[in-house]
């Protein structure tokens, strides 16, 4: 089991947080990772792509910080064996506004996930577009950070906006949070805006870029359509491909730095002169 914990966040809305989350998590299960993915937004469209909705639900994440059941109470099945799901319904904006001050006690989503964390080798957090509630308590009880970043002239500043956050929980409550990588999401193969924010993700941050970047697809408006992840709905999309390839790279980079670390290494150890080019795979962080 590698009992790893990712949160996927950013500063920002419809950026590719939840489609990421969700075909991480499915591809994860695909490759008999056994998985759970937690819905930490109120928004509740990470729930609907595995067709839960309020009828099927019996038990949220609400639930869990009101004490009214506790985590394996809220633990719900998915179509793939190796996937279950903490899902949240879809709530109005009085409740979020009850909802957000339930999240200023930070330790219940944390004392839950340790709970459940030995029966997984992945837990991934799909995060809301907001840099405190639910973002702040599921940073605090990560290992990792992935941040998706939409190919948009305003995606480097909710990298940089990130990046200063994810500063502060290091200094305040979780010392071991570390970025796992930013992907580039929404990537559009033969635009020059594309490019040009791919090329300076790359200038600035090195060490940190995954490989694959996801392309743009209309394949997955359709797949959301149908409450579907684009990887289960046609495994053959461009979308799909690149998410199976960055499973493939997710979990070779953290079978690495297992290996690399029983045997004695320490991150970065293996940073070479390529180390700027954007086939660097250093773990270094900033
Ligand atoms: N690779 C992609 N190609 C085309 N559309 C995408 C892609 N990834 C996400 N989308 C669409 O973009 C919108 C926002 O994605 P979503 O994952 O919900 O973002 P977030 O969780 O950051 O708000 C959704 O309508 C989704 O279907
Ligand atoms: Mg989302």
């Amino acid at each position: 089991m590698e009992n790893i914990v990712i949160s996927v966040a950013a500063p920002k809305g419809g950026v590719g947080k939840t489609t990421t989350a969700v075909n991480l998590t499915v591809g994860l299960a695909l490759k008999k990772k056994k998985t759970l993915i937690i819905d930490v937004d109120p928004s509740g469209y990470c729930s609907s792509a595995f067709g839960y909705d309020e009828q099927k639900i019996f038990g949220n994440i609400i639930d869990l910080y009101k004490h009214t059941k506790n985590v394996h109470e809220v633990i719900h099945k998915t179509e793939l064996s190796y996937l279950e799901i903490i899902p949240f319904e879809r709530i109005g904006y009085e409740d979020e506004v009850i909802f957000n001050k339930l999240t200023l006690d930070k330790s219940i989503l944390r004392l839950a996930i340790e709970e459940v964390k030995p029966n997984y080798d992945y837990i991934v957090l799909d995060c809301p577009p907001i840099l405190y509630g639910t973002t702040v308590n599921s940073l605090i009880a990560s290992d990792y950070l992935i941040i998706p970043i939409k190919s948009s002239k305003f995606s480097l500043e909710a990298v940089q906006k990130m990046m200063t956050f994810v500063k502060e929980i290091r200094k305040s409550e979780n010392p071991n949070l570390i970025v796992d990588g930013l992907l580039l999401t929404m990537y559009e193969l033969n635009t020059k805006a594309s490019f040009q924010i791919k090329k300076e993700l790359y200038r600035l941050y090195p060490n940190q870029m995954f490989k694959t970047a996801i392309p743009k697809n209309t394949s997955v408006a359709e797949s959301t359509f149908y409450n579907k992840p684009i990887l289960l709905f046609d495994a053959n999309a461009s979308a799909s491909k690149a998410y199976a390839n960055f499973v493939d790279e997710l979990i070779d980079k953290h079978e690495t730095s297992n290996l690399m670390s029983i045997s004695g290494f320490k991150n970065g150890d293996f940073l070479d002169d390529d180390s700027n080019s954007e086939h660097s795979t250093s773990f270094s962080q900033n």
